[in-house]
């Protein structure tokens, strides 16, 4: 008893804030072709870094089974999206404090299954996520490489979509194949790209602009170039301290560029573009979703 009263307060309060803040809501998608290009990485350290330019910032991990975000931040969080939904919790009881405000809410290791649930607990999956709608500025989903049936689903869902490749010709291809699915599913897709471990922002801009000349000649696909990470060896160092390179080394190439992304990303059409956030977001999901 004292434990609902503690659960209905609690929700109380974060609905009492959410209410005094509302904003609106971008949802980004991110995805790679290949995996280890540093999707994770990228989504953690960016999710920090747009939070140090004051936005408010929700991390979902939907890497299934891997568990890659908590891991690399230090965290333990105590729920996940599937006990929220097996154990009627709220989206509040699942999402976890992080450093420097980020909030991250664990995909649990078994996602696949979820959007199989019956018709009752997809909804009430549905109807937590789309609390979100006003409470963040901006909502992540760290997705798995490649394309899930699930996480196909999200990127059609999102406002936008970040592709991570690294200058591998692996990686460009299997990225270049992941946007060619999903444009021919939806044409209209926002994507931009990141040019993840380059030696220089020259490498950066010739492996951008070949990628860009592409999907453009043969998709006829206009894509953004967001920006590119160096290879920098304080990532690898920061992913076995458990502390996001942002934090952990402020001052290195890495973070650098990822705040110039950042910079250019909010100072860019981010805010401008139609976004229908975490409402159109569950709107066009459940579309897939047979119930
Ligand atoms: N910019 C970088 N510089 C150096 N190493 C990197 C960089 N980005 C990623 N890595 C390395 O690649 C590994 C995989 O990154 P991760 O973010 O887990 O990839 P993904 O999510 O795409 O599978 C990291 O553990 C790190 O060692
Ligand atoms: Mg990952």
């Amino acid at each position: 008893m004292k434990q609902d009263q503690a659960q209905k307060l609690r929700e109380l309060y974060q609905r009492f804030n959410h209410d005094q803040q509302t904003r609106t809501t971008k949802v980004i998608s991110i995805t790679s072709g290949k995996g280890g290009v540093g999707k994770s990485n990228f989504a953690l350290n960016f999710a920090l870094s747009l939070i140090e330019s004051g936005q408010k910032v929700v991390l979902i991990d939907l890497d299934i089974g891997m568990a890659n975000l908590e891991i690399l931040v230090g965290m333990n969080p105590k729920h996940n999206l599937i006990d929220m939904v097996e154990g009627g919790k709220s989206i509040w009881d699942v999402m976890e404090k992080g450093p420097n405000g980020l909030e991250l809410i664990s995909g649990g290791s078994s996602f696949n299954e979820m959007l199989d649930l019956s018709a009752d607990d997809t909804n009430y999956l549905f109807s937590e996520l789309e609390k979100l709608q006003g409470y963040a500025d901006i909502i992540l989903f760290d997705t798995g490489a490649g394309l899930s049936r699930e996480s196909q689903r999200c990127h059609l869902a999102a406002d936008e979509i970040i592709l991570v490749t690294t200058p591998e010709p692996t990686a460009m291809t299997d990225a270049y194949s992941v946007i060619k699915i999903l444009h021919h599913q939806d044409a209209n897709l926002h994507v931009r790209l990141v040019v993840n471990r380059v030696a220089s922002s020259k490498e950066g801009m010739e492996i951008a602009g070949r990628f860009r000349t592409v999907t453009k000649q043969f998709l006829e696909k206009e894509i953004d170039i967001l920006g590119f990470i160096p290879n920098d060896s304080h990532v690898f160092q920061s992913v076995l301290e458990q502390t996001p390179f942002l934090l952990n080394y402020p001052k290195s190439q890495a973070a650098k560029w990822m705040k110039d992304i950042v910079k250019i990303y909010l100072n860019g059409d981010a805010k401008s573009n139609n976004s229908t956030g975490m409402k159109g977001f569950i709107r066009k999901i459940s579309g897939f979703v047979k119930i």
